[in-house]
């Protein structure tokens, strides 16, 4: 018997276990201060109504013989997929009911996407990033090569000619940095993907808290993308899914390489290795894109913005140069007074008693960075801002 060696070269990721002991010290030390985490990566606000009605209601229905459901459709219920097809067309994308395969969230379908392509091919990832694009290939034993996310681009990469690769993964609106592209560079993503023949998987789990109508929140709203494009979707952050877990891939007719439909193979490995989403969490999330759902979830996002905003407003007047917090809720922020990623952790934790993400768990070019979300509760962001305005960063 031999293991999957391939997991022995992943690299232990300290972030989150350091971020604790290292607040743990502190509050051990000091264990009358107020410590506000503005690190979270998950959201605070609960279920809306209409998706726990839902979800109640469908409870009860599946507590009557006529309503029972047992197995349910590997790629999802058509209600649920019909539903986001709708979604989609209301922003001028049309797809079919049999592009879109409801998932238990896009992580397990970002991991998973992988089953579908040799393991031969080389992946483009951007740098810093979501840790996930990372390490599933790593754990498939893929090569992996890296686009460099900074200062000067703004951290959206754009195509290089003289790189060469077969899967490029974007993530847009961007976890760690915020950033978002917009239609030109997505168009030249697009372009470049169709004329080399390559695969783009397309995150657009935080679409949702795009506001600015000239930015594209589907990749399907550039010409050409659904001959190159998968499209992974998540209603985690967008209707507080996190725990309750659903998300949707999109897998358009056109992707056709070496004569085969990617459709036709992820529904095969869909209907291989996955049995569903349970229907109780399906009827959910359904409601989530009905009119009563969608002004419900605004207004949470709206409330995750507006803490977006407050942050962002406190590091103007700070002068701290930063990107992300208008369409997106990850604020990525350069360290003053070129404080390392760890050095600036600590100087906010002491002397703002503020919690936040250092960039350089994200990647190597994420050092000297650090990601502030808006996920937190308004009264402890505004307390947290006012507390970071009053320290000197001298
Ligand atoms: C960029 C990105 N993609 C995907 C996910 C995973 O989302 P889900 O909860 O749907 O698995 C996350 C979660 O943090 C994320 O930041």
């Amino acid at each position: 018997m031999q293991i999957n060696s391939n997991y022995l070269n992943l690299h232990d990721s300290y972030l989150f276990s350091t971020i604790a002991r290292k607040v743990s010290e502190y509050k051990s030390k000091y264990p009358d201060k107020d410590i506000i985490r503005l690190g979270i990566g998950d959201v605070t606000l609960p279920l809306c109504e209409a998706v726990v009605n839902a979800m109640q209601a469908a409870v009860s229905e599946m507590g009557t013989q006529e309503g029972f459901k047992g197995y349910g459709p590997e790629q999802g219920y058509d209600f649920l997929r019909s539903a986001v097809k709708d979604y989609y067309k209301n922003r001028g994308v049309v797809l079919e009911e049999n592009e879109v395969f409801i998932s238990d969230g896009a992580k397990s379908d970002l991991g998973n996407i992988l089953d579908i392509f040799g393991l031969e091919n080389t992946v483009l990832i951007p740098d810093p990033v979501y840790p996930v694009y990372v390490d599933t290939n790593i754990m498939a034993g893929r090569k992996i090569i890296y686009m460099n996310a900074n200062e000067e681009n703004g951290f959206l990469p754009m195509p290089d000619l003289d790189v060469k690769a077969d899967i490029i993964y974007l993530c847009s609106p961007n976890n760690p940095t915020g950033a978002v592209y917009n239609k030109d560079q997505l168009k030249a993503w697009v372009d470049y993907a169709l004329s080399n023949k390559v695969v783009i998987l397309f995150d657009a789990a935080y679409e949702a808290f795009i506001q600015d109508k000239e930015l594209p929140r589907s990749i399907y709203e550039i010409d050409g993308a659904k001959q190159c494009a998968i499209e992974f979707c998540s209603l985690s952050k967008t209707a507080g899914f996190t725990g309750t877990r659903c998300g949707y891939t999109i897998v358009p007719h056109e992707l056709v390489y070496e004569n085969t439909s990617l459709n036709k193979l992820w529904l095969r490995r869909q209907t291989t290795k996955f049995n569903g989403v349970p229907y109780i969490i399906q009827r959910g999330a359904e409601a989530v894109f009905t009119e009563e759902g969608q002004k419900q979830i605004k207004e949470n996002i709206n409330y995750y913005l507006e803490n977006a905003k407050i942050i962002s407003e406190t590091l103007s007047d700070l002068g701290i140069w930063f990107v992300g917090g208008k369409n997106s809720p990850y604020i990525w922020l350069k360290c003053p007074n070129n404080m390392t990623s760890w050095e600036f952790f600590d100087y906010l934790l002491e002397n703002a008693n503020v919690v936040g993400t250092p960039g350089e768990g994200f990647g190597k070019n994420g050092e000297g960075f650090f990601r502030l979300t808006c996920f937190g509760k308004r009264e402890d962001t505004i307390t947290a801002m006012r507390r970071i305005s009053r320290i000197k960063f001298e």
